[in-house]
């Protein structure tokens, strides 16, 4: 499904480099379950971000479905990030001057996807709150409406980073099996996280250190 063919990224702030990635080089399948641990500061979050179609590469490929996903033209990478893959982030990215339910609806775009939504709030406890802005949330209902965002458009392939770094192990848990569950549908899953339950549910597990696998 997705191929990261030796893939490098270096940052650069005034006369400083920072080596994110360095000939990275990966194969991703449908369904796979890939836990990635390393270091702070080891290239994780530049990894999930150059898959995502977020950063653009100073070298290598990524592809997906056979194709190179930054090679394409201007609107190839734009379906990719809203038809392929699903982002949740440790700090939930939630946006402040909106309610959990209209968070949730940024990510529909056909009707499907909108109709579903209330089965998800069911399903996770949120249906009180949906009316509510992230600041009235407790951590776990943020990361949950951010989750919902993340997968309401079916996406194949779900980034976490570091997810539950933010949350008691009560919460992690839920949000764990939740993850787990949207793999055992079929999902495919890439998640940074220092949580040693990950390794439970993952078949491939990488880990970084100096923007290497
Ligand atoms: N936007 C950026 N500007 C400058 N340096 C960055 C940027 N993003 C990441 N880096 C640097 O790249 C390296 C890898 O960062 P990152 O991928 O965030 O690591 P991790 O997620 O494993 O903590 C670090 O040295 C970090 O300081
Ligand atoms: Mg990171």
């Amino acid at each position: 499904m997705l191929e990261i063919n030796n893939v490098s990224k270096t940052f650069k702030r005034g006369s400083e480099e920072f080596v994110a990635l360095n000939d990275v080089t990966l194969k991703i399948n449908k369904g796979d379950y890939v836990s990635v641990t390393g270091p702070s500061g080891s290239g994780k979050s530049t990894l999930l971000n150059v898959i995502g179609g977020l950063i653009h590469p100073d070298s290598g490929k990524i592809l997906y479905q056979g194709e190179s996903i930054y090679d394409q033209n201007g609107k190839y990478l734009n379906v990719y990030r809203k038809r392929a893959v699903g982002f949740m982030f440790q700090q939930f990215h939630l946006m402040p001057y909106l309610t959990v339910i209209e968070n949730i609806r940024l990510s529909c775009f056909e009707k499907s996807h909108g109709t579903a939504i209330s089965d998800y709030l069911e399903k996770f406890s949120l249906v009180e709150v949906k009316n509510k802005y992230p600041s009235d949330l407790s951590v776990g209902e943020k990361q949950r409406a951010a989750f919902i965002r993340a997968i309401i458009s079916d996406p194949e392939l779900l980034l976490a980073d570091e997810p539950t770094g933010n949350l008691d192990p009560r919460n992690s848990g839920i949000l764990m099996s939740l993850i787990g569950e949207y793999h055992k549908n079929g999902g495919t899953v890439m998640l940074v996280s220092h949580d040693p339950v990950a390794s439970k549910y993952s078949n491939l597990n990488i880990s970084i250190e100096f923007g290497r696998i």
